[in-house]
């Protein structure tokens, strides 16, 4: 009779059951990895106007296109000599702290436009422009587009970190038990994904405060893609392809 303590705990010598749980698990991941990344595609790769994923698209996502609002767009160009230099600055000032109602008549702009806007900016002119009478159709053009909200970055930031500390749970266990890695590789390949898992959340934060963090949200998920590819690849390798070449009795649980 075999002694307990001979079997070897690694991913080549396994039975074919946990070879078809393991890599079922690690099918059905990496078609949901392929989806996340297709899904980003829709709704950050085109912030910018343009296809694929950019540092313009993080930028526009979570800090906002801050040079937004088409009336201070507007003060700047074509419309900057129709009102006072004062009065151009008090509308640029209203439309920085936020553009409310309340604000726009107790600060004087309902005023400034009456007197230097709406000769032409009303609807009996019928130009082709915004009818400024109506506060609405200001504050449309008034708004400042800041990127993902606090609220909704928390909503993704804790689903994020527990989804996803789940998958790599199992990922990595699976390839712990991966026989052909050095240990310390092998320990900083699985320990990756944690650590750039939460810069990647970070960043999004410091993204939304400071538009020059969006390069490290593309290392975050970069890395965290680059290792969950490698413990992919190798646990496969060693349960479907390392059996066909030698047979392995190293314990990988061990460090062997
Ligand atoms: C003499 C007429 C006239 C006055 C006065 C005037 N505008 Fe205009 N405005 C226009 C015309 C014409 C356009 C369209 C051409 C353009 O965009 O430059 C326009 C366009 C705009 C637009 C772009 C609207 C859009 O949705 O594309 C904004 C914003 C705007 N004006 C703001 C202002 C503000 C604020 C004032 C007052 C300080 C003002 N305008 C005064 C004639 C005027």
């Amino acid at each position: 009779m075999t002694p307990i303590a001979a079997h070897k705990i690694n991913l080549c010598s396994q039975g074919i059951a946990l070879k078809a749980l393991f890599s079922g698990y690690l099918t059905v991941v990496a078609i949901g990895y392929i989806m996340a990344m297709v899904q980003i595609q829709f709704t950050h790769g085109m912030a910018d106007g343009k296809m694929g994923l950019s540092v313009d698209d993080i930028v526009y996502s979570y800090h906002g296109k801050r040079s937004g609002s088409v009336i201070e767009t507007k003060l700047n160009g074509s419309m900057k000599l129709m009102t006072s230099e004062q009065n151009r600055l008090k509308i640029i000032n209203w439309i920085h702290k936020g553009a409310n109602e309340k604000a726009f008549y107790d600060t004087g702009i309902r005023e400034i436009m009456n007197n230097s806007c709406i000769k032409c900016h009303n609807e009996a002119t019928n130009l082709p422009i915004p009818d400024f009478t109506i506060f609405e159709n200001v504050a449309a053009r008034a708004k400042t587009d800041t990127g993902a909200s606090f609220s909704s970055l928390a909503r993704v930031s804790h689903i994020h970190l527990f989804g996803i500390a789940f998958i790599f749970m199992f990922v990595g266990l699976i390839f712990s038990l991966a026989a052909g890695v050095p240990k310390y590789l092998k320990a900083t390949v699985i320990v990756i994904p944690y650590v750039f898992l939460v810069l990647d959340i970070t960043s999004w934060w410091l993204t939304k405060l400071n538009p020059n963090f969006a390069w490290l949200t593309i290392i975050g998920g970069s890395m965290m893609g680059l290792s969950f590819i490698f413990m992919w690849v190798v646990s496969m390798y060693e349960m479907w392809v390392m059996p066909r070449i030698h047979s392995d009795d190293r314990d990988a649980l061990q460090d062997e």
